[in-house]
């Protein structure tokens, strides 16, 4: 499995302060020298933590994939188109939430999502789209033209270590093979941390893992080349 890191909280650090530091075009090439296969960024439509100068400087700095999160909206489509990144991922997004709560409703907006992914994915990016594992949700998404989904791993996250961690760990595993027999490459993200990402082994042929609040996380303590380093480790191990 790929590591992808969410650096989106080292521009939260940064912007508490208003200044430039932590650097963030300097934190994503440490991540990517302690084995990260990408960086991913949300660009939230409030720009509370990354910000449109972030992630043009990303792109160009990177060695490896730009993962660019965004909403469904017009100027979302419009800044990927210009900026190109490797990959996006389709979030929904409300305002008020801490962090993206649910997966798309792709069964509601299926026109829309059609519409959205064609653009991007007619200029070569790969697109995913973030969803809860639940079948309708994957058809839906299997019609929509996108290669990927990103598996909503967070209820998984929250209900690991709890008498519902099985239940939540099933759903996800059928889902991704549901999603796999309709030509779906998945992926997988959302409150993964040091304990509980040994499961996603059993989950056959996940892509990619988006890790972002652990990571940065576990940096404050031990720094970040050897955070993204020891949840590679946990990520290899078979
Ligand atoms: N994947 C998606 C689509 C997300 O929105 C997020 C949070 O920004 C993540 C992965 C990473 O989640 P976490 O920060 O909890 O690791």
């Amino acid at each position: 499995m790929l590591l992808g890191v969410n650096i989106d909280h080292i521009a939260t650090l940064r912007n508490a302060r208003g200044g430039f530091e932590p650097d963030l075009a300097e934190s994503a090439l440490i991540c990517e020298k302690a084995g990260a296969a990408g960086i991913t960024t949300h660009l939230r439509e409030d720009r509370r933590h990354i910000k449109d100068e972030d992630v043009k400087i990303l792109k160009s700095v990177l060695k490896t994939r730009l993962n660019l999160e965004m909403a469904m909206t017009d100027e979302m489509l419009d800044i990927a188109l210009k900026v190109k990144p490797y990959a996006c991922c389709i979030v929904p997004e409300k305002r008020q939430e801490l962090t993206t709560e649910g997966g798309l409703d792709v069964v509601l907006q299926f026109e829309k999502t059609l519409n959205f992914v064609k653009p991007l994915e007619d200029t070569g990016i790969e697109v995913s789209l973030f969803i809860n594992p639940n079948k309708e949700q994957i058809l839906a998404a299997s019609k929509t033209g996108a290669q990927f989904i990103e598996l909503h791993t967070g209820q998984f996250s929250e209900a690991f270590s709890s008498e519902n961690e099985e239940k939540e760990f099933q759903k996800l595993k059928e889902a991704a093979v549901y999603a796999q027999s309709l030509g779906l490459k998945v992926n997988a993200g959302h409150g993964l941390n040091y304990q509980n990402v040994h499961r996603m082994h059993e989950i056959p042929n996940l892509i990619e893992l988006n890790i972002g609040h652990s990571i940065i996380c576990r940096a404050v303590f031990v720094g970040l080349e050897c955070a993204v380093k020891e949840m590679k480790e946990l990520i290899n191990e078979e």
